[in-house]
């Protein structure tokens, strides 16, 4: 058969592939994402043509001038090797959300690894469980990512006869993970924990995501799930079974729980929230004695996704700006030129925009345009806009909804803290401007990966550490409440 070379650019990276193999099958294995699983609606997938040819076909050209691509644009998920190509690829080195904080434990021996399955990114660290250092870490984004950038993707994806493939996929590439984290550690491990959503729960230990296709999205088995490496296909020595703790509910999964853990919300007399703005967002408020918890419909938009110029935490990102003498300046992921705008960005961008006056309390462009520019050629159109207020107002209304239902105020909760891929450059200033959490930002605290710091937090407890955390904690579905509605609508005002 006959070869072809494809070198990336500026990934730096040349692959040899057989002739006409789909470029989507190859280029996710380079951190490549497919958010549309390669439909060719989205145009997030498209990458130049420097050199070479890359044959059209009809339905191709079609979709992209739809998307208003021309020239020597291409959609990758459209595409196939024919000959030598060089690629200059859109989408840039993601960055590692990886999280090395501190935390009170009880010594033991030996090494664990604690594993972060994200819907976007999958991180494993390796620890002494003697001190809680982490001796390595590993990510990687997760090779699903080629079905869907959103669990509802994903989820059809199954329910369209790809499930054991992903479940394959998944295994197998979290297998060369713990590989790559013990090459310098030659060593049995004492444990292993994974925590994730529960779709990424449900799809990891093969088992049937359809219930959360449908209302009312209930999971007959949200327990706890224990393996032996060699049925997950793991070249690993681990001394007790691994085990991928339990989901709260059909949307609020083990990652939440471990949030839960690395916060201290279930210990703590006085009423704290934890807001969870990754791909799904995710909201948990509560105390010693009860916690409430529900996932939004807040959708990917924090993570750049349905935002016209939007991408996710990455270098080229617009991930902060200021106001400085009544002009707009923006900081760039990398020091780059500025490619689009991720989550940090979008909340910056709005609060700034609102208080220039130049968009309304409803989000309207006051100058009547379809496009207010921000910086260097990125902007946000009106509908990016609106995608923001419909996500804000989703957390705010979780958040208003959820306080309801524990009998007391938002203005009551002692402190919210913040988790999410791009929590480290928010403004908290600019959160509570735009309406998001009306609280004084001083009660707001950024906490970077909780997901990871409850899995690794996990590695010291006892399994039976949840049992008591899920007792006292009800996962409430927030349409089903009355008021929601009417909340939902007044949260999408701006001041
Ligand atoms: S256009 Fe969406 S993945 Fe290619």
């Amino acid at each position: 058969m006959r070869k072809h070379n494809i070198r990336l650019h500026p990934l730096g990276k040349e692959i040899r592939v057989n002739d006409q193999t789909p470029l989507i099958d190859v280029l996710h294995e380079y951190g490549i994402e497919f958010p549309c699983g390669g439909k060719g609606t989205c145009g997030k997938c498209k990458v130049m043509l420097l050199d070479g040819e890359i044959p059209m076909s009809d339905a191709h050209r079609q979709k992209a001038n739809l998307l208003g691509l021309s020239g020597d644009w291409r959609l990758a998920c459209l595409s196939k090797c024919t000959g030598d190509i060089s690629l200059e690829i859109e989408q840039f080195n993601h960055l590692i959300l990886a999280d090395e904080s501190d935390f009170e434990f009880i010594p033991a021996s030996g090494l664990g690894i604690a594993i972060d399955l994200g819907t976007t990114t999958v991180v494993a660290q390796l620890v002494d469980l003697s001190s809680a250092r982490v001796l390595a870490v590993e990510t990687m984004l997760n090779p699903q990512i080629r079905f869907g950038a959103d669990l509802i993707s994903r989820i059809q994806s199954c329910m369209d006869g790809n499930a054991a493939e992903m479940t394959g996929m998944i295994r197998s590439s979290i297998g060369t993970l713990i590989e790559r984290l013990l090459a310098k550690h030659q060593t049995a491990i004492e444990s292993i924990v994974l925590v994730g959503n529960t779709a990424m729960q449900l799809i990891f230990s093969n088992s049937d995501v359809s219930s959360l296709a449908c209302y009312p999205f209930h999971v007959s088995d949200p327990g706890s799930k224990t393996f032996d490496p060699k049925e997950l296909g793991w070249k690993v020595q681990v001394k007790e079974p691994i085990h991928f703790f339990p989901s709260i509910g059909s949307f609020v999964g083990s990652d939440i729980l471990a949030g839960i853990v690395a916060t201290g919300l279930h210990k703590k007399d006085d009423y704290t929230a934890l807001i969870d703005l990754g791909t799904n967002g995710e909201i948990v408020v509560g105390n010693k004695n009860h916690i409430v918890c529900a996932s939004t419909a807040a959708g990917p938009a924090f993570e750049g996704s349905n935002i016209s110029m939007g991408m996710r935490a990455v270098t080229g990102a617009i991930s902060s700006l200021e106001l400085t003498n009544g002009i707009i300046e923006s900081k760039v992921i990398g020091n780059t030129d500025p490619k689009g705008i991720c989550g940090s960005g979008l909340i910056d961008a709005v609060a700034i925009l609102r208080k220039l006056d130049r968009i309304g309390m409803f989000g309207e462009i006051n100058s009547g345009e379809q496009f207010v520019p921000l910086s260097a050629g990125v902007g946000l159109s009106q509908k990016d806009i609106n995608e923001f207020l419909l996500a804000k107002a989703a957390i705010a209304a979780g958040l208003s909804i959820l306080t309801k239902n524990l009998g007391i105020q938002i203005a009551e909760l002692r402190e919210i803290y913040i988790a999410g891929g791009f929590g480290s450059y928010i403004n908290l200033e600019n959160i509570v401007l735009t309406g998001m959490i009306e609280l004084p930002a001083e009660k707001i605290h950024k906490m970077g990966n909780t997901a990871l710091i409850g899995a690794k937090m996990f590695l010291f407890a006892e399994y039976g550490i949840t049992d008591e955390i899920l007792k006292k904690t009800r996962h409430i579905s927030l349409e089903g409440d009355a008021g929601f509605q009417d909340i939902y609508v007044d949260k999408m005002l701006l001041q």
